[in-house]
């Protein structure tokens, strides 16, 4: 253990959270830990119901927390009407489709793969990056050069019907202002406590509708879009990810809570943050979740509107998160 973690546990929480500087969270809020709640699964949007089903069934037989969330966000990859996430969903101004993905395990091992293109299922791109090359990111023409050369099959450039028409309207005006919620409304993250108490996370999307070609976002940026501690907590981010991206957003609610704070103070935390590092916050969504090492689980948002799935022994349903502003 750390002397700050010995220090924070001695002088308490509130008054060591003011001397290194983090926002005051109250010691109500650092809720103690009432069993391990195990597994455990949350996923990013209603969406996240379907990919929790498929995370549960490899968490469900003892699986590992990696198996569950590469199987799990599958799922939403695999779905051609996903408007934000794989191949069906709305592409960049140029009309192409392009994608961005990570993966982190247990043992902090992670891959990610960013503009990557004709591949339906980029998280499992990205877990062979993890596993196979000495590398942790592989981008654009040399992310599918390698998916290829690993068997995975070349999808055609070609946008979804519903993608196509979405996108022939957004050209008639070319306004680069996405719309809260439903343009940002764009990732799946996943993070999941196996039977065996290890955590992973992943995290996959098309990135925001109608972005300059090229652009990456938070969703394959290790630390931003999703990280995973295996001694305290994972988290993921969704919504618009340069915002993410200035605060390592994901990194940052897991510091918290490494720092003693509950998933939910964290998500707060970092929120907080990231609305004093974003002055066009009343303008964006973005929204994390969090999970700690004993199956304790946070959320909080910028905007109303970010929900949430949450499945474990007692079920899988939909939670509204709490949120910062209106
Ligand atoms: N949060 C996904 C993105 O901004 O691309």
């Amino acid at each position: 253990m750390t002397s700050r973690r010995k220090f924070i546990q001695t002088a308490g929480f509130a008054g060591a959270a003011a001397l290194i500087g983090l926002p005051e969270i109250s010691l109500a809020e650092k809720r103690p830990a009432s069993g391990t709640t195990k597994p455990i699964v949350l996923s990013t949007w209603k969406r996240g119901l379907a990919a929790n089903d498929g995370a549960w069934k490899v968490l469900s037989a003892n699986g590992r927390a990696l198996d569950a969330v590469e199987k799990g966000v599958n799922v939403t990859e695999a779905d051609f009407t996903d408007r934000s996430v794989g191949l069906g969903a709305l592409p960049d101004r140029d009309g192409h489709v392009t994608l961005d993905a990570s993966i982190m395990d247990e043992h902090g091992s992670c891959g990610s793969v960013a503009f990557l293109q004709h591949i339906m299922h980029p998280v499992s791109v990205a877990r062979l990056v993890m596993e196979k090359t000495p590398h942790v990111m592989l981008v654009g023409e040399g992310a599918l050069q390698f998916a290829l050369e690993n068997g995975f099959k070349k999808e055609p450039d070609k946008l979804s019907p519903a993608s196509e028409q979405a996108w022939k309207e957004w050209l008639k005006k070319s306004e680069y202002k996405p719309v809260v919620n439903i343009e940002n409304h764009d990732t799946i993250g996943m993070i999941a406590l196996d039977a065996a108490g290890n955590l992973s996370g992943s995290c996959t999307t098309s990135g925001l509708a109608y972005k300059m070609h090229g652009r990456v976002g938070d969703s394959p940026i290790i630390g931003a879009g999703m990280y995973v501690d295996n001694e305290v907590g994972a988290a993921c981010a969704t919504g618009v990810g340069e915002a993410v991206m200035k605060i390592c957003g994901s990194f940052l609610v897991v510091e918290y809570m490494r720092q003693g704070m509950s998933p939910d103070a964290a998500c707060r935390a970092a929120v907080k943050r990231l609305t004093e590092r974003n002055p066009n916050y009343k303008d964006i969504q973005v929204g994390f979740l969090a999970l700690n090492k004993q199956g304790e689980t946070g959320a909080y948002a910028v905007q109303h509107g970010f929900n949430y799935a949450l499945c474990d022994s007692s079920g899988n349903k939909l939670v509204d998160a709490d949120f910062f502003v209106n």
